[in-house]
């Protein structure tokens, strides 16, 4: 395919000048902004004929996860693909970490074979971080423990503002496991700086009241929030990264705070459903919900590749 020089694509802009994606509480409302708007003329090729766009020839990324994904892998995966890059796929459970071999020294390896971007899942906060300061490629936090998921929540974001035009002035509700959630963190931070009011909601066990300090307000049930909020993401409660059982049951966490038909009835006419997945249904949200009109659960799936592509254009194009 022949790339049409006046495209926006052209030329990284000045404005960003990064190497890598660690977190969106580093970067400014015109980053995060400029972002989205690359995503949403990426967009715009995932729905025609032929969605490659050759910006990337010749580099090379790599999927290096320590921890399960679904969506985060293949959508990025897909994302370096139809920028024209070469993907390789690292599965640590296969790889010589079972043998004793640090992160490090697996990053370094890998790199040594002229990787250009390590787009990397870890359980430690910081993973990301770390390998940044000690590799010369580009890396990508792909979700570190429960500190950031920065995709996550750009494409969450893109979502909502494809939905309302706008994030200046929007009530989003995330509801769930705030405490461990990396998606909450990025949802947090990216709102904020677009002017979105955020509301953290869930269990006194799951909801720290420390994020009023950045102007975020917590309630602890949701009953009270249904006729505020234009947007709620409804969290998965995870599990995995919990010692102790932060609520008696499943069952009484589902009827305080999972969203029913009942509660829709409640919300406002236009409200709009987000979930990051994967979504337990019968938890967090019921099947009629997440299957409902007025749930984005899937475009956002959809979003999520235009959104990395984004990213990868901006780390990797200059
Ligand atoms: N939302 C998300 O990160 O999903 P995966 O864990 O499947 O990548």
């Amino acid at each position: 395919m022949v790339v049409n020089k006046t495209e926006h694509w052209d030329e990284v802009p000045a404005v960003w000048n990064r190497r890598h994606l660690l977190g969106l509480e580093e970067l400014s409302a015109k980053e995060i902004t400029l972002i989205l708007d690359q995503a949403e003329h990426f967009r715009s090729i995932l729905t025609r004929g032929d969605r490659k766009i050759p910006l990337l020839n010749g580099k090379t990324c790599v999927n290096l996860f320590f921890e399960n994904s679904t969506r985060t892998r293949v959508s990025f995966g897909l994302a370096v693909r139809r920028l024209g890059a070469d993907v390789i796929e690292f599965a640590a459970s296969t790889s010589s970490i079972a043998k004793g071999e640090s992160i490090i020294d697996t990053a370094k390896n890998i790199e040594a074979m002229q990787i250009d971007c390590v787009i990397v899942r870890h359980h430690c906060p910081g993973a990301p971080k770390f390998l940044a300061e000690n590799l010369s490629c580009s890396v990508l936090n792909a979700g570190d423990g429960p500190h950031e998921h920065p995709t996550q929540g750009l494409l969450d974001i893109l979502t909502i503002r494809r939905h309302f035009g706008t994030l200046e002035g929007l009530t989003v509700a995330l509801v769930g496991d705030i405490a461990h959630s990396r998606t909450a963190r990025s949802n947090i931070w990216g709102l904020k700086k677009l002017g979105a009011n955020v509301i953290v909601c869930g269990p006194s066990t799951l909801v720290s009241t420390h994020w009023e300090e950045i102007g975020v307000e917590y309630c602890y049930h949701l009953d009270k929030i249904l006729d505020r909020a234009d947007v709620f993401n409804l969290l998965r409660i995870q599990f995995e990264r919990q010692v102790t059982r932060p609520f008696p049951s499943i069952a009484e966490y589902a009827h305080l705070y999972g969203m029913n038909g009942n509660r829709m009835r409640r919300t406002k006419e236009n409200v709009l459903i987000i979930a990051p997945g994967p979504i337990n249904r019968g938890v967090e949200i019921t099947p009629e919900v997440a299957d409902g009109p007025h749930s984005a659960i899937l475009e956002q799936v959809t979003n999520g590749v235009a959104v990395r592509m984004a990213v990868l254009w901006l780390t990797l194009a200059r």
